[in-house]
């Protein structure tokens, strides 16, 4: 069984938290325009041996936006903040999907030493390109004159996969999830990523034990790139989720509990 939390960030921001379980400290950050509920089905079934994070972002879910702007950093201290709340000053396992994944890999370059494994989910270590930036900027643009549904709407069907598609509850559930986010919120979100550095220099640099999965038929993340950067990697593994687009974790939880939980395992058998 789930609960829901709030810690105080700096400045009085709220920062939201759902959490379940315990065990080992599992923080999970979820990608835009999303929130806690992309991580329903971890929270539901992993919850039994691990202590289940799911931290909601500035301006996301029920954490407060605050301060209009904040980069990549910023959101990697609050990581940090929540770990120091809620995990005893455990070392995390931490699992980033997409802009998550920036996170988590900022994460990383600021607090190594904190993380047993780290799992990088239908994320990418690049940058944007110039035309990349440019598109941030419409949707940050656009959320501010026509409303969220206008600056989101159209990304519902890029983040599923066909088979994904065709089943009305899960698009109702990441509807659900697009709609809510006010558009502030998505103008602060896409400027800090438009922001954000480049990690792809970096990979080789990652020591601590890594799992690289995406989908199938991500198109935002896709299946070469993923297989290619995560091999710079020293220890890493990739996995293919089947039957999944951008958000594997609810489009095939069975196939990515299966992995996170086998990569989880290993770890806690290799330093017992
Ligand atoms: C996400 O799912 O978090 C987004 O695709 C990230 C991005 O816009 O780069």
């Amino acid at each position: 069984m789930s609960h829901r939390l709030s810690i105080l960030g700096p400045g009085g921001r709220s920062i939201s938290i759902v959490a379940a379980g315990s065990g080992p400290p599992l923080m999970l950050l979820h990608g835009f325009p999303l929130d806690h509920r992309l991580w329903k089905e971890q929270l539901d079934h992993l919850a039994d041996r691990y202590h289940v994070i799911a931290p909601e972002f500035r301006g996301f879910g029920d954490s407060t936006l605050g301060e209009q702007s904040y980069s990549m950093s910023d959101l990697a201290q609050d990581v940090e903040l929540i770990r120091r709340h809620l995990a005893a000053d455990q070392p995390i396992f931490l699992c980033g999907l997409s802009m998550g994944g920036y996170v988590a890999l900022e994460y990383w370059a600021h607090y190594p030493q904190h993380l047993r494994g780290l799992c990088l989910t239908n994320t990418k270590p690049d940058s944007d390109n110039a035309g990349g930036k440019q598109a941030r900027m419409e949707m940050a643009r656009q959320a501010q004159t026509e409303g969220t549904k206008a600056a989101v709407g159209t990304m519902l069907d890029k983040l599923l996969s066909s088979h994904s598609r065709m089943d009305r509850a899960l698009r109702d559930t990441v509807e659900a999830m697009m709609f809510s986010i006010p558009p502030a919120s998505i103008q602060a979100a896409q400027q800090a990523m438009a922001a954000r550095r480049d990690f792809t220099t970096q990979l080789k640099a990652i020591q601590v034990p890594t799992l690289v999965l995406t989908g199938s038929e991500d198109s935002i993340a896709s299946v070469q790139h993923s297989q290619a950067w995560a091999a710079e990697i020293p220890h890493s593994t990739f996995r293919e989720i089947p039957h999944a687009g951008h958000l594997c974790p609810l489009e095939n939880h069975q196939a990515f509990n299966l992995e996170l939980s086998r990569f989880l395992q290993d770890i806690n058998h290799n330093s017992e």
